[in-house]
């Protein structure tokens, strides 16, 4: 190569680096990142993971022996997204019924966001008004709990008895949302408001409203300013002094959750800044040694005797993936994500799985059920039906 053709080289390099400056490529060292099944094949394993928790259901409460309320959320956001992209309705009453009935029982139950989350996936397969009614009301009751321009300005905010900092490090505490309504709770997350941009988002998706959509913007500004270090979204500040969780305090499902709500957050306004931002955090959170090792199976939540959170993270970050996945032109983007899901697709079937229990431990051993195992796997067999 001559001189010259070599600083073009250079030049044209550093172009194409501050044009994208992430590497979408697909680390050789990860572990089986192909499938040959085909598609009859996955949408069958997706189902017969989901008929396999499907016991443990309590119709009486729409929720799951063995996992916590939050979890038992997740469940009805895989059955929805099988039928979704499986293009079946085998979960349909499942989904509506236990759906309508955690919404009958619990008022204000929903702070967290994961029930309305579902109630959308359902509406998207369904198209039930009951489901975007429910998604409706949580983001109105979550709406509360967001540190408006007004109460970053006023230092203060109803349903609060503390004093807010307006800003932190220079910039505007606003869009950031509460996890806890408690009046003495200062603690706002990652998760919190990844839920509410995504739900915000989704809503102006289907609704056409503004206020939806400025509200997915000024919270994805919020974690944006606030809550990323390396590409990777941390968990929690505090509103009342900013300080911050430490950066090894560190979860799969915030950076997923946020990926989630970016990939809508572009579609509705067509603004490259969330999906060059999209695609920075997917290319780091995908390789991250947080969670993985060189062969790119998620360690994380791996509890195979007993129930906790951070079991179910994990399913929450590939459900976040595969909506980028979905939503996406963008070749690199589906290659590296379409190697991921089948990372962890084979690691539960050659390594966890015992005819259709799948471990929480995606490294195996397998065993038997568990409910908490097999909520964790269920994304990753859905995701498998398209991201092939
Ligand atoms: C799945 O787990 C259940 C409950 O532990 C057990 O009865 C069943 O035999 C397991 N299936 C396989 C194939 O291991």
């Amino acid at each position: 190569m001559s001189i010259k053709s070599l600083i073009s080289t250079v030049v044209i390099g550093l172009v194409t680096c501050g044009a994208a400056a992430q590497d979408l490529g697909v680390p050789t060292s990860w572990r089986k990142f192909g499938n040959s099944r085909p598609l009859s094949e996955r949408v069958s394993i997706a189902q017969n993971g989901i008929n396999t928790i499907l016991p443990q259901l309590n119709t009486g409460n729409a929720q799951f022996n063995g996992i916590g309320y939050w979890q038992s959320g997740n469940v009805f956001s895989a059955l929805a997204n099988q039928d979704y992209y499986a293009k079946t309705t085998t979960n349909k009453a499942n989904v509506i019924n236990n759906l309508n009935k955690a919404f009958s029982l619990y008022s204000n139950y929903d702070q967290y966001g994961w029930w309305a989350t579902s109630a959308l996936y359902a509406y998207r397969v369904y198209k039930d008004n009951n489901m975007l009614s429910h998604a409706v009301a949580t983001w109105n009751r979550v709406n509360a709990f967001v540190i408006t321009t007004s109460n970053a300005a006023s230092g203060s905010m109803s349903g609060k008895s503390f004093t807010l900092q307006g800003s932190c490090g220079g910039t505007t505490m606003a869009g950031a949302v509460f996890w806890r309504p408690t009046s003495d709770d200062q603690g706002v997350n990652s998760i919190t408001t990844g839920l509410f941009i995504t739900l915000s988002a989704y809503l102006a998706e289907i609704t056409g409203d503004a206020k939806y959509k400025n509200a997915a913007i000024l919270s994805a500004t919020w974690i944006q300013n606030h809550n990323i270090a390396n590409n990777i979204v941390l968990d929690s500040v505090n509103a009342h002094d900013c300080s911050k969780s430490a950066t090894s305090f560190t979860f799969t499902y915030n950076s997923g959750k946020y990926i989630e709500g970016l990939s809508v957050l572009s579609t509705i306004t067509g603004d490259s800044k969330w999906t060059n931002l999209m695609l920075n955090i997917v290319a780091a959170a995908v390789k991250s040694s947080l969670w993985q090792g060189s062969d790119g199976i998620i360690s994380e939540g791996a509890s195979p005797n007993s129930n906790n959170d951070g079991v179910g993270f994990k399913a929450v970050f590939i459900r976040g993936l595969l909506e980028a996945f979905s939503r996406s032109s963008n070749s690199d983007l589906r290659i590296l994500i379409h190697s991921y899901v089948d990372v962890q697709y084979n690691a539960l079937l050659d390594l966890a799985a015992s005819g259709n229990n799948y471990s929480s431990n995606w490294h195996g051993p397998s065993q038997g059920f568990t409910t908490w195992g097999q909520l964790a796997a269920l994304d990753v067999l859905v995701a498998a039906v398209v991201a092939n």
